[in-house]
């Protein structure tokens, strides 16, 4: 018998290991030994997606002219309520038809985005701590991850003057994502203009993510990148339906801005994915067409976690700043521990999973995240046995 080699690609070395992997085999060694392990690591909101939606599907699931291959570009009545929902949202007004692309959940756009943009050699820039996405697309198609440090010092925004000449020469795309994963940190509107100014003189197009623009509190309204002036000449933004109206698993949400860029995407996506299931379609329109009402409930409950987290740590004497958006919490770890050390310490001595900030790359050191998205009353016994946690 012939002994068959399967040899990997080699841009496949180049994906960073996957921490949260390794994270995962320890949670499950620890309830294989029988340890209640509270996860409040991953930022998959417990809470159901709301009933008119899942209404909306449940009628659409039985009409058999949505069990066939739906349009590449999504339905145009789904681009309408995109597009209306960013006009009563943000006063952005797009066109449906060429400033509009459903995407199969915001990660696959954010994937498929450098495909479309960059070519081996370019630069990607990519915020660091940041989303893992944003490099690994970097790499898959064949180009350069440069990572900005986002600095507490400087608000955990990345300081575009301190790029090196030669990385700017190369630099095609720049990803910025606020509120921010993992350290949900704000952005100022006066941040957005620099980094269009930026964008538009170094001819580098700017991709802002954006998922976590309505889990935000105390009255807190994230702006939209495209409400700044000069921005549709470079600029595309990523928004999903996963955080903003708990449906993650239903894989559903949108790029919006620059038509050429938008182009493009659809470009590639066209030759990857054959669509959004049209039952979810249909109920994202539903759901982007309802009022607000149910998003605010949702940010009520986590803002109640948020308080619960941020005391309990306060209490062990971890301070840790209370977010204006997003379901996470960032702190430094305490002296004498790295970011991975003291999630191992808090796992071990309470059962309760937090993130290591380095996860999230090599400027995540000395952080850890929490993201309060287990049911209340999970929350709660992690805040108890937090109390208890030795240092
Ligand atoms: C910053 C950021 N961008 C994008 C995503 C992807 O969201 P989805 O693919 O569910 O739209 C996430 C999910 O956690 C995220 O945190």
């Amino acid at each position: 018998m012939i002994e068959q080699r399967i040899r990997a690609a080699q841009r496949m070395a180049r994906i960073p290991p996957y921490l949260f992997a390794e994270i995962d085999r320890k949670v499950a060694a620890k309830r294989a030994a029988g340890v209640d392990v509270i996860t409040l690591d991953i930022g998959d909101p417990d809470l159901p997606t709301p009933d008119f939606v899942v209404e909306a599907a449940a009628k659409a699931l039985r009409d058999p002219a949505n069990h066939r291959y739906p349009s590449y570009y999504g339905l145009r009545s789904l681009r309408v309520a995109q597009a209306e929902w960013y006009a009563r949202r943000f006063g952005v007004t797009l066109d449906p038809d060429a400033e509009v692309l459903p995407l199969i959940g915001s990660k696959e756009g954010i994937a498929h985005l450098p495909i479309a943009l960059v070519d081996p050699g370019d630069a990607v820039l990519c915020p660091d701590p940041g989303y893992p996405v944003y490099v690994t697309g970097a790499i898959m198609a064949d180009a350069e991850p440069y990572r900005l440090p986002l600095r507490e010092e400087n608000g955990f925004l990345p300081d575009l003057s301190a790029i090196p000449a030669d990385v700017l020469r190369r630099a095609r795309l720049l990803w910025l994502n606020y509120p921010n994963n993992p350290t949900a940190a704000v952005a100022p509107e006066e941040f957005f203009e620099q980094a269009i100014a930026f964008c538009r003189e170094n001819d580098i197009v700017l991709a802002h993510d954006a998922p976590y623009t309505e889990v935000a509190f105390d009255g807190y309204r994230a702006p939209s990148v495209l409400q700044f002036e000069g921005a549709r000449e470079i600029a595309v933004e990523f928004h999903s339906l996963s955080k903003t109206y708990d449906m993650t698993g239903w894989r559903v949400g949108m790029a919006v801005g620059n038509a050429e860029v938008i182009k493009l995407l659809g470009q590639v996506k066209t030759n990857v994915d054959s669509g959004i299931f049209q039952a979810v379609q249909l109920a994202a329109i539903e759901a982007l067409t309802e009022p607000p009402a149910e998003v605010e409930k949702r940010n009520a409950v986590i803002r109640r976690r948020h308080l619960l987290v941020r005391d309990a740590l306060a209490s062990i004497e971890v301070e840790v700043p209370l977010p204006r958006a997003t379901f996470y919490q960032w702190g430094r770890v305490p002296a004498g521990f790295d970011s991975i050390g003291f999630a191992a310490h808090v796992l071990d001595e309470v059962g309760v999973n937090v993130t290591p900030g380095v996860g999230f790359g090599p400027s995540g050191e000395g952080y850890f995240r929490v993201s309060v998205t287990a049911p209340d009353a999970r929350v709660e016994e992690a805040c108890e046995r937090l109390r208890t946690l030795r240092l």
